[in-house]
């Protein structure tokens, strides 16, 4: 599975918020199968430390909602690995608060990381895997791209709008071979989560509502995003896809 004969052997991608959790996994198994990858996180994050900064993985340090990031992150798919195949846009965050709790400055900065980036990195990405004559756009939803949950509204709203955001550039940039999907993870073991799973209700709730009677690990959604970054995916697109143990589907 390494190296030549990976399922993205020859691709190169992008990965943000690669130094934790889903984006780790997710850029760890690209590299296993083969992509050259350009991967990003906030600076002082522990990307170099996890995957060098040379060879297959290119770390830049930067915040993804900063005005030149789209250009940056481009830039040094070009200058590395001469291209740019595969974008995923992961890095996401979460504030939970009741909901007359919430503040304009939650507000925005919600939908700068979960939205706003995902649109201006991808509008920079598409004319540069246009050259390659096609590629592939994984954007990180949540279950909650179409449900709500409590003192999560903000987010729910941000996940809603990624949904939105696919669907809509799957229609524009299907003529260009660029497929746009949107992961649906639930409830996954990260970085992100661990503060609700301290809450024994909330991890037992999600266990129970997963038939598969568990919380997920990020290599369970890591797989998922490999298949609609494949080859094999080439007629996938605008979809959203639950890897939540069909969580949302029990009612
Ligand atoms: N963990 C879950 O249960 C779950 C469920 C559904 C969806 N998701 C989504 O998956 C994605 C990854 O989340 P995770 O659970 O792995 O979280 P995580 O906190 O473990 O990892 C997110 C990474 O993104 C980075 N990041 C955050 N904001 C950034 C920014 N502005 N610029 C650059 N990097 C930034 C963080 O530093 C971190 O390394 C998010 O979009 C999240 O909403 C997670």
């Amino acid at each position: 599975m390494n190296g030549p004969m990976g399922k993205l052997a020859g691709k190169v991608a992008i990965v943000t918020g690669a130094a934790s959790g889903i984006g780790e996994a997710i850029a760890k198994l690209y590299l296993a199968e083969g992509a050259c990858c350009v991967l990003a996180d906030l600076p002082g994050s522990k990307l170099v430390e996890i995957f060098g900064g040379t060879g297959a993985a290119r770390c830049v340090a930067l915040d993804t909602t900063d005005d030149d990031a789209p250009g940056r992150l481009v830039g040094a798919a070009v200058e590395a690995f001469g291209g740019l195949d595969i974008l995923v846009n992961n890095a996401g965050i979460a504030i939970a608060c009741q909901f007359e709790e919430l503040t304009d400055e939650q507000f925005d900065r919600i939908m700068a990381v979960n939205v706003r980036s995902y649109f201006r990195i991808a509008r920079a990405a598409v004319p540069e895997i246009r050259k390659r004559g096609g590629g592939r756009i994984v954007n990180l939803g949540s279950i909650m791209s179409e449900m709500g949950g409590p003192t999560l509204s903000i987010y729910g709203a941000s996940k809603h709008a990624v949904a939105g955001l696919s669907k809509g550039m799957a229609v524009d940039l299907g003529k260009y071979g660029i497929t746009v999907n949107y992961l649906q993870p639930g409830s996954i073991w990260t970085g992100m989560s661990r503060p609700f799973m301290a809450d024994e209700n909330f991890r037992k709730y999600w266990e129970n509502k997963a038939p598969m009677g568990r919380i997920g690990d990020p290599e369970d959604v890591a797989a998922a995003a490999l298949f609609l970054a494949s080859d094999e995916a080439k007629f996938v697109s605008g979809h959203g896809l639950h890897v939540d143990g069909g969580a949302i589907i029990n009612f």
